[in-house]
């Protein structure tokens, strides 16, 4: 009797543990104090992402993503894309994928990388396929999920490890994507979220861009000053779009730095040789929303980032900026003459 009992609470123990293992594994579950090693609580924001199972999936637009892992660079990185199934690679294991590993595909990619603590990566809010662009997030090999800082808890606008982990990104998207998806190489667009922005305009853009020349970068909620030597900024700087977008409540460390990094990136196209009104038909801002951090539409953190990925065609290939739920008549302001934002009271 008395070791039925104890199976059965033994059971319903173990079970009850297992549930506590799933509710962590949420990232946005953070927190609970705990002893021991293996105690949820202990677990770092990358080790509790590592608890939500990878592999296929459906999109929102009935695309198939696939979420697996990379070694590159001697780290391990986490990413999703999707895209329809027979722009796959066979290798890829996706059902009904066609393409053969390394070969060239007709659509082209966006990759998004999230703020501090990876919220875009889970929610992926360029999954869609949108502009001929099939979307890819990728998670910062970092304890603590941010992008440019591998180690320790947020330091703001210092990212030790940026020219590491741009290298990263880059290799992730020139090595290892064309094994897993057909894509055209051509026009591969990249997307910044805050803590990603700062990643992809400190370090990204100027260290690699030159390899996806002719494209865009839409930085959201975030920006720094190129923090490394441009590398062939001629390559890139006369014909690849960048776009700033925030908010008039942003934080007040980024109300500082998104003007700074307008500056820098308005150098290095003049450096280029463009005249004023090509920079301007180039690098566009706006930060009329009268919302918090990258809450563009006035509202929230995640629909505010939703709203701008989804009119990304519209503002980053040729549309004409306007915004539904945005009062400017287009976010595609021109920086020369407006490097100077105003904003409101800093977040
Ligand atoms: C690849 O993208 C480039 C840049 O958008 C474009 O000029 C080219 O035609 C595309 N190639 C294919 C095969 O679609």
């Amino acid at each position: 009797m008395l070791t039925i009992r104890s199976s059965i609470f033994l059971f319903f123990l173990v079970l009850l543990l297992d549930v506590f293992g799933v509710v962590e594994a949420l990232p946005q579950n953070r927190g609970r104090k705990g002893k021991g090693k293996n105690n949820a609580a202990a677990r770092t924001p990358q080790q509790q992402a590592a608890r939500i199972p990878q592999g296929v999936s459906q999109a929102t637009d009935g695309s198939t993503i696939l979420d697996m892992t990379a070694r590159v660079n001697g780290v391990d990185l986490r990413f999703k894309i999707s895209g329809p199934a027979a722009q796959f690679t066979t290798d890829s294991g996706v059902t009904g994928a066609t393409q053969q590993a390394g070969a060239a595909g007709a659509m082209g990619l966006n990759v998004l990388l999230h703020g501090d603590g990876g919220q875009s990566f889970f929610d992926f809010p360029n999954q869609a396929v949108q502009g001929n662009l099939m979307g890819v997030v990728v998670l910062a090999p970092s304890e603590q999920l941010l992008w440019g800082q591998r180690t320790g808890g947020p330091s703001g606008l210092t990212r030790d490890d940026g020219a590491a982990d741009a290298q990263a990104v880059n290799d992730l998207v020139q090595k290892v994507l064309p094994q897993v998806m057909a894509f055209n190489a051509s026009n591969v667009f990249f997307t910044g979220v805050s803590g990603g922005s700062l990643m992809l305009s400190g370090f990204f853009v100027p260290a690699h861009m030159a390899n996806f020349a002719g494209t865009g970068v839409m930085l959201m909620c975030g920006a720094l000053p190129p923090q490394v030597d441009a590398v062939n900024a001629a390559a890139f700087a006369g014909n690849t779009k960048i776009h700033f977008q925030s908010t008039q409540q942003e934080l007040a460390s980024l109300q500082q730095s998104i003007p700074a990094a307008i500056q820098g990136y308005e150098q290095l196209a003049a450096g280029a040789g463009l005249a004023a009104a090509q920079i301007n038909a180039l690098q566009t801002v706006d930060n009329t929303p009268n919302g918090g951090h990258c809450a563009f539409d006035e509202q929230g953190f995640v629909s505010g980032i939703q709203l701008i990925s989804d009119n990304f065609a519209n503002i980053m290939q040729g549309g004409n900026g306007a915004v539904q739920g945005v009062n400017a008549q287009t976010v595609l302001t021109g920086v020369v003459g407006n490097e100077n934002l105003q904003f409101g009271r800093g977040q």
